[in-house]
């Protein structure tokens, strides 16, 4: 049972879906007999960090594949800045300002670091350098790709083979492709899932960063609760494919429906 609390998470979608940066109205996403997303409404504000939290199987992947466009909803409607994109194929979804990083990496693994973002930048930039006669597309590509490699502290590894780096590199270059399509709105799959105390910390300040200097709208699933509660302007909790709290960090520790959520799982971390 929920205590009245004037500092309660409202279970609500904050902004409503169509207003805001990024939009999910009632969405619901079955396989089979499995309902992983259950008529889920959220709204994030621009320029807004929001965590996607929840227990193991919430939902959370579901959903970012349903906003990407990887799945199709089975119902619902999916709105980036107002506009619904629900049926928008997943590679449009780029080019009109959305990306993310995969909760299992998904590089070019024989590929140098360079080339990785580099081939990224330039499906999502091109016919866009057609008035630059004197450096070929190449080129161009070349120098944003080391820009980026640069912002996620990758600048010591550009010729190093992806399969080679050390796995908390492996998940920057996976953030650093998401940002090579210079997106308005970033979500990150568990960025930092697999990495020692240090990469996390590191990876959280990094999030921090890119998300304070470029203005972006920023949905993040995370598992380690430090940086969900260190970082987020707001947390969902996802649980059984439904929402059950949206509020501050503060709000949602301290809700007793997710703190029953995670009972003899993450609760002690709450
Ligand atoms: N392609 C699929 N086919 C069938 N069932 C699926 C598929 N993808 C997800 N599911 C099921 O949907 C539910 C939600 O899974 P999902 O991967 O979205 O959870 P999650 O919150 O991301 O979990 P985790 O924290 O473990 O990453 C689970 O019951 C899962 O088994
Ligand atoms: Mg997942």
């Amino acid at each position: 049972m929920s205590r009245p609390d004037e500092n309660e998470p409202a279970v609500d979608p904050v902004a409503s879906p169509a207003d805001a940066a990024l939009g999910v109205d009632a969405l619901t996403r079955t396989f089979g007999e499995v309902v992983a997303v259950d008529d889920v409404s959220l709204g994030v504000p621009e320029g807004e960090l929001r965590a996607i939290i929840g227990p193991n199987g919430a939902g959370k992947t579901t959903l970012f594949n349903c906003i990407m466009g990887t799945l199709s909803p089975t119902e619902g409607e999916v709105y980036l800045s107002g506009t619904a994109i629900t049926d928008e194929p997943e590679e449009r979804r780029p080019h009109m300002g959305m990306a993310r990083s995969f909760q299992s990496n998904q590089l070019f693994t024989d590929q140098t670091v360079l080339e990785n973002i580099r081939v990224v930048v330039q499906t999502t930039q091109q016919g866009a350098f057609s008035l630059d006669l004197f450096r070929s597309h190449y080129d161009v590509g070349r120098e944003r790709a080391i820009q980026i490699a640069e912002v996620v502290g990758l600048t010591g590894d550009l010729e190093a083979e992806a399969k080679n780096l050390p796995h908390g590199e492996q998940r920057r270059l996976g953030i650093a492709m998401a940002l090579a399509t210079d997106p308005d709105v970033l979500l990150l799959d568990e960025p930092t899932s697999g990495m020692s105390p240090g990469a996390t910390t590191q990876t959280a300040e990094l999030i921090e960063e890119i998300h304070d200097e470029r203005g972006l709208t920023v949905v993040l699933i995370e598992h380690d609760m430090d940086v969900v509660l260190s970082i987020s302007d707001r947390i969902t909790v996802l649980d059984r494919g439904n929402v059950i709290a949206t509020g501050p960090p503060d709000a949602v520790r301290e809700n007793q429906a997710v703190q029953d959520a995670y009972l003899g799982g993450m609760r002690e971390e709450l």
